[in-house]
């Protein structure tokens, strides 16, 4: 890196202070200042705060998605052969998607390199979910992540110290200092970590509803639109699916609980509600590699990789690869085996017209499936298996959902947070897609 001539921090904060625009050189001086320790944490702090409330323009934020990818290493796989493509999403209740998709999409010819994250408030995170599989380590050197990624043509593994290290450090101050929900911020730090693995292109799935982080609809197409139009800047193909995620997906929730979900979709008997999503995004990342024309073609490679067996059978060789037990998962029923169990009663009869989400998630945390701190410990066979969906009908006292655990310590409080996640009425909210709406091109299919 070279030597930049030093920048008061001080006449940073000043010019966001005032409602300024910061030039690339002062954006460069504030991420190498907030990356070497040199810019104090307080200072850091209020150069945030002052952004958010005044804003950053598109330049701005182009200049602090670039300083960011670039306060770490940035991954060049262009020796291995085919176009690079990896998914993220905005985090959900249920969101499972990853795991079922990365084999999916790898047995149609894609290679599909992917640093997930932890779960943390009331969505799950990929990571936690592949740990949940005894003996999977999701910890590797680079070199092993190529090497894979160039032998069985997926890998999945967690953020490395050196990918976007500015991100790590300022993800955790805007953490403790309320500046997280700002456009911006969440765009250049989602970006610099995507960019940084090395893909050629990238399918988001921006999600919107109580369970999303982007509770607003609104909020998060603009979400969608800036993480796709930067995406695009930085010369990768990016393409997004706006998801609706007012309720859970599926009827697992917790990190064993959505393995054994995941391990049902890939053998072709998924819910249909997580299948949607899943191939959809499948074929537009099989589109984005260029091994379909049409997102029609993508969809039937899709749906032909999973009722020919191929992407359980990458599923397997991606789960032995990276240390796991195969009979875990060949047999996921034996790891439940032993594990706490209490059921949850309906409390009226009628049509269950709506499953909050965010409820569902926070019940799940408060039984050990995720975290309330980033130390906490979460208990991988801990979650929510839900019997019903919106649109069931009951009857009182009927089984509505399960709380697992290793232990029944937590069921107490989760089951009385989980039974208030349950409208029951005589209306039906059903038989609509997630699918709200796709941004590709500086367009929506549907504005
Ligand atoms: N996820 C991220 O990685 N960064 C954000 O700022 C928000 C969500």
């Amino acid at each position: 890196m070279t030597a930049r001539p030093s920048l008061n921090p001080i006449d940073l904060i000043l010019k966001k202070r005032d409602g300024g625009n910061l030039t690339r050189t002062e954006i460069a001086g504030f991420v190498d200042g907030v990356t070497s320790g040199d810019i104090p944490d307080y200072q850091a702090a209020a150069f945030l705060m002052a952004s958010y409330l005044n804003g950053m323009n598109g330049e701005e934020m182009v200049g602090l998605t670039h300083c960011m990818l670039h306060s770490g290493s940035v991954l060049d796989l262009s020796d291995i052969p085919g176009r690079k493509v990896d998914k993220h999403s905005t985090g959900g209740v249920g969101d499972k998607m990853s795991i079922i998709l990365a084999p999916i999409v790898a047995s149609c010819g894609v290679p599909v390199p992917m640093i997930s994250g932890r779960g943390l408030g009331h969505t799950g995170g990929t990571l936690d979910k592949l740990e949940s599989i005894p003996g999977f380590s999701t910890q590797m050197s680079i070199a092993s992540y190529r090497q894979q990624l160039a032998e069985i043509g997926v890998v999945m593994i967690g953020q490395t110290d050196d990918i976007a290290p500015a991100d790590k450090k300022l993800y955790a101050l805007r953490d403790v200092t309320a500046t997280v929900e700002f456009i911006p911020f969440i765009a250049a730090s989602i970006l610099s970590k995507k960019l940084a693995e090395g893909i050629d292109a990238l399918v988001l799935d921006v999600k919107f509803g109580s369970g999303a982080f982007m509770q607003s609809e609104t909020q998060a197409r603009k979400l969608a639109q800036t993480l796709t139009d930067l995406g695009e800047q930085f010369g990768k193909r990016t393409v997004a699916l706006l998801t609706d995620m007012n309720q859970p997906l599926g009827f697992a929730i917790g990190n064993w609980p959505e393995i054994a979900e995941s391990i049902d979709c890939l053998h072709g008997k998924g819910p249909e509600d997580v299948m949607e999503v899943t191939l959809a995004l499948s074929a537009e990342m099989i589109v984005a590699g260029g091994k379909a024309s049409s997102l029609e073609e993508g969809l039937r490679m899709a749906e032909a990789s999973i009722s020919s067996g191929r992407a359980w059978a990458k599923f397997e060789e991606l789960v032995a690869r990276q240390g796991g037990q195969l009979e875990s998962i060949q047999d996921p029923a034996v790891r439940t085996k032993g594990q706490a169990m209490q059921d949850i009663h309906a409390q009226q009869s009628g049509t269950i017209s709506h499953i909050d989400a965010r409820i569902v998630g926070r019940a799940a945390v408060s039984l050990g499936a995720g975290r309330v701190k980033k130390e906490d410990v979460v208990d991988p066979r801990a979650g929510i298996i839900l019997s019903v969906s919106a649109g069931s009908e009951v009857q009182v006292g009927d089984v509505i959902a399960q709380l697992v655990a290793s232990t029944s310590d937590r069921f107490e409080q989760a089951a009385s947070l989980l039974s208030t996640a349950f409208e029951i009425g005589s209306e039906r909210e059903i038989g609509t897609s997630r699918i709200k709406d796709r941004y590709s091109d500086g367009k929506w299919l549907n504005p």
